[in-house]
């Protein structure tokens, strides 16, 4: 479904977005892990390649505009295109708003939020050029409903599907499509550090009844990435057993 397509996934190297380049893999896509975490993205990547795609695990600080054009400009040497880029990285620093640092929202709004802007100007000039690409970016149940105690991971996240919305609309006439996927509480490491009490309390609220899979995000990223959703645009598809609809 993907062949011969390049993907970037932006904190690949573990939890969703190693799910994400796992699936693209499978379809056929050749996959570059930027990650923080030089030492996981290798490792990411090299089980990419044990599994017959090309990868290219590059360490970056996508939150710095500077490293986010490097990745561009390293994975135009590499494979000579870009047509998929997968916003995913994403932190938390969840404090109550008035205990909340100035450091932790300023963090979480520039690895989250500004990340996206650096990665999307990285790629936009050369899908531009090809006439076609997809821009899908992760954001959260949290972006929609807030959530205690994540004043700045929740803005960070209603802050990408502003920003999708503007690229599809500045884009669509190029062949670009930009969606979002805003997956609900999945079971990962951001999650499993959760108080006990606080994840009973949303499996009270989920229809489905149990926490979702980072295979199940990367399912709908697959579809948001192929040929089957060619005419979808500035969309956010919810991943999240019905928790908020
Ligand atoms: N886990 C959930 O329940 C959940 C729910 C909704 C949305 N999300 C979103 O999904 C995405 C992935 O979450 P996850 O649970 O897999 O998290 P995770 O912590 O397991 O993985 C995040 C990855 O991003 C990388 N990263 C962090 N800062 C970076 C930076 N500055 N530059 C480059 N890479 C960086 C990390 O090294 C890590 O590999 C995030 O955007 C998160 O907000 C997660």
């Amino acid at each position: 479904m993907l062949k011969e397509k390049v993907a970037i996934v932006t904190g690949g190297a573990q939890g969703i977005g190693q799910a994400i380049g796992f699936l693209l893999a499978k379809n056929g896509a050749d996959i570059v892990i930027a990650d923080i975490n030089g030492d996981q993205a290798q490792q990411t990547a090299r089980e990419i390649e044990s599994s017959g795609r090309r990868s290219l695990a590059i360490q970056a600080d996508i939150s710095k505009f500077s490293e986010a054009e490097k990745v561009g400009k390293a994975v135009m040497d590499a494979f000579g295109r870009i047509d998929i880029l997968v916003n995913n990285a994403g932190i938390t620093r969840d404090n109550f708003f008035l205990k909340m640092k100035e450091e932790e929202w300023d963090s979480v709004i520039s690895v989250n939020l500004k990340s996206v802007f650096n990665c999307s100007k990285a790629v936009i000039r050369y899908m531009s050029k090809q006439r076609s690409g997809r821009i899908i970016n992760i954001a959260s149940v949290v972006g929609q409903t807030g959530n205690i105690g994540q004043a700045n991971y929740s803005a960070s996240k209603a802050g990408i599907i502003g920003f999708t919305k503007t690229m599809a609309r500045e884009f669509g006439s190029r062949g670009i499509t930009v969606n979002a996927v805003a997956p609900g509480f999945i079971d990962t490491v951001m999650t499993r550090s959760l108080p006990e009490k606080a994840k009973e309390g949303f499996l009270k609220n989920i229809p489905l009844g149990r926490l979702g899979t980072p295979e199940e995000i990367a399912e709908a990223v697959l579809f948001l990435a192929t040929d089957a959703s060619r005419y979808i645009t500035g969309q956010e598809i919810n991943v999240n057993g019905g928790l908020y609809m």
